[in-house]
């Protein structure tokens, strides 16, 4: 029998992130200022951001080495197994192969700690002692006040009113970890008080809560912004699952032949899919899939345009598939996909037909969600759900075609049984594709 959970050694675990861009065909606009419309370079950044971090972000070496100091606190969970899904498998009744990367045994439950434990460390080295964020579903909170309270760092977490409600125990995980939480928009900062005072129930938007850690970051001397996805830099620190994924499959003798993952702001599925880029480019047959929600149709229904990666406009202008930073998303259950924008990184490879996006909905994510709890164990994380779908579609086309699957399992789904409870009960609905304010939204881009 061939092994169901393929392990690393330790000592396996990879030693340099893999940096994709300059690999990307076509290559990368450049961020732009907001004030004068020119590329924008680190100088303005550095007032949130650690000079080492922005490095990374505009970096051409192919490679970066991954601090020590990181390596000992990605040992506590890396490697992460990689799994044949053989019962789903045959729930499925299908002949693909089916293999996910499982990164729900992080401490936090989620992918997000490969990028939060390297910002918290740079932002460390740069003297930085508080760091300021947001969170959307809580699994990046989480991360974030996991990897401050292990370097030692304090954290403050704006965390988008629907999940902070929907959410209680991501709270709690938080405040196991130290880290200080409010509901955003928020009383604490000016432009949480400007949107409470125009529409006081807002279900707020993770652009929303950028803006405000964003706002704290400017206004306390000895604290910094992070941000758990979109970025290049978090992109990079990401890759560690794909690097490890190759060499599990290697051990397993396998190569896939498609790669699925969902796309909130691309994080996780530019970390599983990224690595086996130059493979493709090289010319090897391998198709890169991202699932998005139908509810938040960034890279399937929104437009390649310079946007705000915030709502009240405090970002530098980023070349990347939009549905405008104004546009929020219905309150679905995959908090940590309700982002207005997508990954530059994964919206110049969309742009290159490199990766091919799909938009699906909330209660065929939960079915196959739950077929795969009730074959494979695991309760996925809402987000996660898209990438089993899109593993699903791959894997029925044509039940007799051997394919094989890799898609990556970004966390568990413990902290949202709350929303399974709701599709049981038949409280759950899916969402059209809101075509009037996504053009609404789409109106207010920035004039570039
Ligand atoms: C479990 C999980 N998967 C996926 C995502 C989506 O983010 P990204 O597209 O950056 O991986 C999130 C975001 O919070 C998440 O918590």
């Amino acid at each position: 029998m061939a092994e169901k959970k393929i392990y690393l050694p330790e000592a396996e675990m990879p030693r340099q992130w893999y940096n994709v861009l300059p690999d990307i065909p076509g290559g990368m606009p450049p961020p732009l200022d907001p004030e004068t419309k020119q590329p924008m370079g680190p100088e303005k950044l550095s007032a949130i951001f650690p000079m080492s971090l922005l490095e990374q972000e505009m970096s051409t070496a192919p490679w970066i080495d991954i601090p020590q100091e990181i390596l000992e606190v990605y040992a506590l969970w890396r490697p992460s197994p990689l799994i044949r899904a053989t019962a789903f498998e045959r729930a499925l009744g299908t002949k693909a192969k089916i293999y996910f990367k499982y990164e729900g045994v992080s401490p936090v439950g989620s992918h997000k700690p490969n990028t939060a434990v390297a910002q918290a460390y740079y932002n460390k080295q740069a003297g930085i002692t508080r760091i300021a964020t947001e969170t959307g579903a809580g699994q990046w909170g989480s991360a974030m006040a996991f990897a401050t309270q292990k370097l030692g760092m304090q954290c403050k977490v704006y965390m988008v009113r629907v999940s902070f409600d929907q959410k209680p125990y991501r709270k709690a995980m938080m405040h196991t970890y130290g880290a200080e939480i409010v509901a955003s928009p928020s009383q604490d900062t000016q432009y949480g008080r400007s949107v409470l005072a125009r529409d006081p129930h807002t279900t707020g938007s993770l652009g929303i809560a950028i803006s405000e850690a964003i706002e704290d970051a400017v206004t306390h001397d000895n604290t910094n912004y992070a941000l758990g996805s979109v970025l290049n830099h978090v992109l990079l620190h990401q890759t560690v699952v794909g690097l490890e994924a190759k060499k599990q499959l290697a051990l397993a003798g396998d190569y896939p032949d498609v790669i699925v993952g969902c796309c909130g702001g691309g994080s996780n599925f530019a970390g599983i899919a990224t690595p086996f880029l130059r493979d493709k480019l090289d010319g090897k047959k391998i198709r890169f899939l991202g699932v998005e929600p139908a509810s938040c149709p960034t890279l399937t229904k929104g437009k390649l345009a310079y946007d705000f990666g915030d709502t009240a406009g405090m970002t530098p202008l980023m070349a990347m598939h939009t549905l405008g930073h104004d546009y929020i998303p219905p309150g679905i259950h995959a908090g940590g996909l309700r982002y207005h924008g997508m990954a530059p990184i994964i919206s110049a490879l969309t742009r290159e037909k490199i990766i091919e996006p799909i938009a699906v909905h909330q209660l065929e994510c939960f079915q196959a969600g739950v077929l795969f709890a009730r074959s494979e164990g695991i309760i996925p994380a809402p987000e996660s759900t898209h990438a089993i779908l899109g593993a699903v579609m791959e894997a029925t086309r044509d039940k007799n075609a051997p394919v094989t699957i890799l898609f990556n399992l970004s966390g568990h789904g413990h902290l949202d049984l709350a929303s399974y409870e709701q599709y049981f009960a038949g409280e759950l609905q899916n969402y059209e594709y809101p075509a009037e304010a996504i053009a609404e939204s789409l109106s207010h881009l920035p004039k570039v």
